[in-house]
């Protein structure tokens, strides 16, 4: 593994302190240790992407942070110890997950998802409600429909913009392409870049669609069997031949 310490020293993003840092992760489900001493760091306004096949455990990482699975190793959020937090506190101190698959609430509407996706908040919802309607216009035309009837793309955009409703300070984003046409696929990195670049939310981002993630993200990591096996810019790991192999199609 490559020097982790400061992920973002080599292409200018952010200096100051981490919004995360993992270090020293296992994680394990029953008798079955699925991560090995991981550790990585995602720096304030910067995206992190975390690589890896099916299996490899990016979904179990995301599940760490978020305290949903059994685990140790330490984890601070923006300085502070997150480790023994559970999940309901660990979204209140602005962490944001998507998890794969369906992130959202089937059996309400596409505006109470994005109404529930706010709860945390005290202030008004209507410019953000707006904001994301904008920008998903499909999501608008739908709005009373039942977020279960969804299209899985429309889904998938309402499961990012309902994550986005709470304004959180770190968004976990697991596979947000998967199973979109790439046409969507683009549309929604787009929107994340746009995201990051405007408002500066932070981003992890865990994906297979190796050549869209590191696009849009300063720093990579590469997750084989539950280790960090690699690490390093995103322009570098793009020309990395291991990572061309595995994930760019080369
Ligand atoms: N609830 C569970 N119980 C037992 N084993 C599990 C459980 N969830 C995941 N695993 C195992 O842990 C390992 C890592 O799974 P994980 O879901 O983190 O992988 P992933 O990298 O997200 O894969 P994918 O790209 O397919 O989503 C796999 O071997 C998986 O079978
Ligand atoms: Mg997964």
């Amino acid at each position: 593994m490559t020097d982790t310490s400061n992920p973002s020293s080599s292409n200018g993003a952010s200096s100051g302190p981490p919004m995360l840092e993992v270090a020293g992760l296992d994680a394990r489900y029953g008798e079955i240790q699925v991560l090995r001493d991981i550790t990585f760091n995602v720096p304030t306004g910067d995206v992190v992407v975390i690589l890896g096949a099916n299996g490899a455990g990016k979904t179990t990482t995301l599940r760490s942070i978020c305290n949903m699975v059994t685990c140790s190793g330490a984890i601070n959020l923006d300085g502070q110890d997150i480790s023994r937090k559970n999940t309901a506190d660990i979204v209140n101190l602005g962490v944001a997950h998507v998890p794969q698959g369906r992130g959202t609430f089937p059996e309400l509407s596409v505006l109470d998802n994005l109404e529930v996706g706010g709860y945390v908040r005290k202030d008004s919802l209507d410019d953000d409600i707006d904001r994301w309607f904008q920008m998903f216009p499909r999501l608008k035309e739908r709005k009373d429909q039942l977020a279960g009837s969804l299209s899985g793309g429309e889904q998938q955009m309402l499961a990012v913009a309902r994550a986005l409703m709470s304004r959180p300070k770190l968004v976990l984003l697991d596979e947000p392409s998967l199973g979109l046409a790439p046409l969507i696929i683009e549309d929604l990195f787009n929107t994340f870049r746009e995201l990051n670049q405007e408002s500066g939310v932070t981003m992890l981002l865990v994906e297979q669609n190796a050549n869209l993630a590191l696009d849009i993200a300063q720093h990579g990591y590469v997750l084989e069997a539950g280790e960090i096996v690699l690490d390093g810019p995103a322009d570098v790991l793009k020309n990395d031949p291991a990572v061309q192999d595995a994930y760019l199609g080369a």
